[in-house]
């Protein structure tokens, strides 16, 4: 080879073409397929349930990184087939090499060689009615073989994973977060196969102990069991696809987004198709910043998808990749907007209440709110229990303790109270919460979100209903921003007059704004500018129209929302309660966040141990 260093620096080499030696090969195949331990775990669990393994243990150490050993009971190999299944493209899985008809997890044959290059593996197999048998591999080199003492089924072993791969090694992380991507692996490949039992072991200690359980229950098990409160089970179908499984209540939501689980024909995939589709169903329902939970298992015919795009296996190529966006969305929103009417009327199980535990009463009573010590001062109802403090009465030189409550206004009790769902205005608390009276207990409003939701349902109903009516400003409002905020406003101005908002450039940094949507009323057109092309911006990607006017349409709700400080009369108070009586999706906020809760009287009750 012939180096050669240019004037800019880089090295050209006169190349004479080589076949790689087998053993390069294989590390470079396994930089693909082995990304970090958690990937070779999952290739070891995938074979396991390739066998037919009825149970699947694993046992791992520093996270992987010392030990990975994944035992099963299924069919078990031959010594001769242990050595082929050890070798490259050495596979069971592809009857008459139907690569478009994918059942199994397995169908390269690429796994088992790629991990024993890069560790010392000891692979132990046993057919049923059959001698066990031992092959060793050390980085790639055979290291010895034998009779070997097990049930039937087979036992892989792989330690010193990459120790020997520098390259690898520098982007490994720290034991910790190696488990935790391990046990993500475990997790998903166990709600895939809700039928296999599946145990996890860590540094000696028992992390899962899973029985063959039906899907929703696995399912549960596995991400939470608050689930059965907090999430919409899915089932529906379009064509020849089926979705089913469960997703949380838009109230219900993470900081992160490490809790979606998707699954194509069973197999575990991180798609982007379906993950844009998980978020577009939300949309308008969550904040950009929070994630729904979700295990979603699709069903596709075969021929319908391609499994062999990705060197892990986790993404998919759908033949028509619309149908299966249209499913998802259209399967999800339906089920959310279902739930809106629900979570309703259930006394807004959707939001763990938070009610304050009369920590006054507890420093009245001069003691610990909890004699645990870890007094928490807010407790959710259900984790309440009767109170501590019934029946004492509190001392009248401890009445200045309750003047510090939050400036509140009530009005005089009409009766009888009517029957409206949310009840009837008694009050106004912190200038941002309104209190009512409900026939069956006290619901509490938060006054700008619950109105927020009511200005985008109008929006969106007028734009439904063909257009949104604007209002004209006496005199255009000239505002200054900066030019990359013009041209994204400038180039979304055709999509924003559609809901009312009539904009023109005028001038390199400013734009002219010629009229508001209606529902706006007196609103901060400078900052409701600004706002808007921070959204565009964020949006910027392949989104369809309707998809953006949604979430501009969002944008001006917030701006056109009655704030929190804001004093209401009573009649402004019972004119909101009632619009969102009438309001689909009224229970939450465009962020996602609970518009109201109600203490039921049997809760107040409770809370005044007088049950
Ligand atoms: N736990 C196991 N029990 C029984 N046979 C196994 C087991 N693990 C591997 N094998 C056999 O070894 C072969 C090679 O396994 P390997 O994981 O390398 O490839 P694969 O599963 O066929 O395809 P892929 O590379 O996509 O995983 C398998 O096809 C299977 O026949
Ligand atoms: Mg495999």
């Amino acid at each position: 080879m012939l180096r050669r260093r240019l004037r800019n620096g880089l090295v050209t080499v006169n190349m004479s073409i080589r076949r790689l030696p087998p053993e390069l090969i294989n590390r470079i195949a396994a930089g693909e397929v082995v990304e970090r331990p958690a990937s070779a775990l999952k290739e070891l669990i995938e074979n396991a349930l390739d066998a037919g393994a009825n149970q699947v243990g694993v046992r791992l150490h520093a996270g992987g990184l010392g030990l990975i050993e994944v035992a099963d009971d299924g069919c078990g190999m031959a010594a001769e087939e242990m050595r082929l299944a050890l070798e490259r493209h050495a596979t069971s899985k592809l009857p008459q090499d139907s690569i478009d008809r994918i059942t199994s997890f397995g169908f390269r044959g690429e796994a088992l060689p790629s991990i024993a290059s890069v560790s010392r593996l000891t692979m132990e197999s046993r057919v049923r009615g059959a001698d066990g048998w031992r092959i060793a591999i050390d980085h790639g080199a055979a290291a010895g073989e034998g009779p070997a003492a097990l049930p039937p089924g087979t036992r892989v072993k792989v330690e010193g994973l990459f120790d020997k791969v520098p390259a690898r090694r520098k982007f490994l992380r720290s034991p910790r977060a190696e488990y935790a991507a391990c046990l993500d692996s475990v997790k998903r490949l166990a709600m895939a196969r809700n039928d296999v039992g599946f145990a996890l072991d860590h540094d000696g200690r028992r992390i899962l102990t899973l029985a063959p359980a039906e899907a929703p229950v696995r399912v549960a098990e596995l991400l939470t069991h608050e689930l059965d409160r907090h999430g919409i089970g899915i089932d529906c179908a379009r064509a020849s696809m089926r979705l089913t499984g469960v997703i949380s209540l838009p109230t219900f939501n993470r900081g992160v987004a490490d809790q979606q689980f998707l699954f194509v024909n069973s197999r575990p995939v991180k798609d982007r198709l379906l993950v844009g589709a998980l978020r577009a169903a939300y949309r308008d329902l969550i904040a950009r910043d929070r994630h729904p939970i979700a295990a979603l298992f699709l069903e596709v015919p075969l021929e319908e998808v391609d499994v062999n795009v990705h060197p892990a296996k986790t993404e998919v190529r759908f033949r028509d990749p619309q149908a299966v966006r249209g499913l998802i969305v259209g399967g999800l929103r339906h089920a959310l907007d279902e739930e809106s009417g629900r979570s309703a009327a259930r006394e807004q199980a959707a939001a763990p209440v938070m009610w304050t535990t009369s920590a006054t009463y507890d420093q009245a009573l001069n003691r610990h709110p909890r004699e645990s010590g870890d007094s928490p001062v807010l407790s959710t109802l259900e984790e309440r229990q009767a109170p501590a403090f019934a029946g004492v009465t509190v001392l009248a030189e401890d009445q200045r303790l309750f003047a510090e409550a939050p400036a509140a206004r009530a009005e005089p009790a009409v009766e009888p109270v009517p029957s409206f769902p949310l009840g009837v205005a008694r009050g106004q608390v912190a200038a941002t919460y309104i209190v009512a009276e409900a026939e069956d207990g006290l619901v509490i409003v938060d006054q700008h979100a619950a109105h927020e939701r009511l200005v985008l349902e109008r929006m969106r109903a007028a734009r439904e209903g063909g257009a949104i009516a604007r209002q004209a400003l006496l005199i255009p409002e000239v505002i200054e921003l900066d030019e990359p905020d013009c041209d994204r406003l400038e180039g979304a101005s055709a999509d924003l007059a559609d809901l009312g908002l009539e904009t023109e450039r005028f001038g390199p940094t400013s734009m002219l704004v010629r009229s508001v949507p209606a529902v706006l009323g007196k609103t901060d057109v400078a900052g409701l500018l600004s706002d808007l092309a921070a959204e565009i911006a964020e949006l910027g990607g392949p989104l369809s129209l309707r998809d953006k006017l949604d979430h501009v349409a969002a944008t001006i709700a917030c701006h056109g929302s009655v704030r929190a400080g804001r004093i209401l009369s009573v009649a402004e108070m019972n004119a909101l309660l009632r619009e969102m009586e009438v309001t689909p999706r009224s229970g939450q906020c465009n962020h996602g966040r609970p518009t109201w809760v109600k203490l039921g009287h049997s809760e107040i009750q409770k809370l005044f141990g007088r049950r």
